[in-house]
């Protein structure tokens, strides 16, 4: 059986006391049992987001990090250092990454095997450009990002993959892919790990929907049979907003 996973995306926002508050807020909520429910702050409210969370089962996320586990590399942090303060899921392969940190997939097969080796969870994300889906390409751009980056890592380190199916024109935009167009998608990429691995690995994979996600639209989209949660990115910021859509399954 695979989980069901809500996922919120902080990317570059909360400091301390924004952090605080917000946590706070999605403590004093009802937690879904049967949905893993995911917030990924900034590296610097990692620790703070760990505390404050210890007594829950709500699970903290890296946005980020580099492949090399230690060495020259300013500005960096390894999985190593994440497993240290015990953050064992990390997001690899933001559309934000690819396009402004020109993060391509040589460097996120990288990182994906840097994390995995370290028995990290990995939260991969994949999707395509407007330009392609309106060019009708948008099968064989997903098809290449994930060939390209998981399909020869051998079967057993699916256990520890969760993939993130995020269009980069509904990211941050207000447009939303209709639920037949994520369910179309992730019915392809769920077929695609079939054919590469087997019917149990691709049944057992969550499959989660970002891009624009709001309590208006989850629970249209959460009903997917192939559509396993979300990846929240703007909405997670909002404590009722996030606790509308992890309450939306
Ligand atoms: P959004 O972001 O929900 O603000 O569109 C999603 C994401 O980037 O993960």
């Amino acid at each position: 059986m695979r989980d069901n996973i809500v996922a919120g995306n902080w990317k570059m926002n909360n400091d301390y006391s924004q952090t605080k508050k917000l946590i706070n807020d999605l403590k004093s909520s009802k937690i879904p049992e049967d949905v893993r429910i995911m917030v990924a702050p900034s590296f610097t409210q990692l620790s703070q987001c760990k505390n404050l969370l210890n007594s829950t089962n709500i699970s903290v996320v890296a946005q980020n990090m580099n492949a090399n586990n230690s060495g020259a590399f300013t500005g960096e942090i390894s999985a190593s250092m994440l497993k240290g303060i015990e953050v064992n899921i990390v997001i690899i392969g933001h559309s934000e990454r690819r396009s402004i940190f020109n993060e391509t997939d040589e460097i996120l097969k990288e990182k994906v095997k840097s994390a995995l080796s370290a028995d990290m969870e990995v939260i991969f994300c994949f999707g395509e450009e407007l330009k392609e889906r309106k060019n009708n390409d948008y099968f064989k751009i997903v098809n290449n990002q994930l060939r390209n980056v998981l399909f020869d890592l051998p079967e057993s380190c699916w256990k520890n993959i969760i993939l993130a199916y995020e269009p980069v024109w509904a990211i941050g935009t207000g447009e939303t892919a209709t639920a037949n167009q994520a369910q179309e998608m992730h019915l392809y990429v769920r077929n695609l790990i079939r054919d590469n691995y087997s019917e149990a690995t691709s049944e057992n994979i969550s499959i989660l929907y970002g891009g624009s996600v709001k309590p208006s639209n989850a629970k249209e989209i959460f009903l997917g049979k192939d559509v396993d949660g979300g990846l929240i990115g703007g909405a997670s910021l909002n404590a009722n907003d996030f606790i509308e859509i992890f309450s939306a399954f």
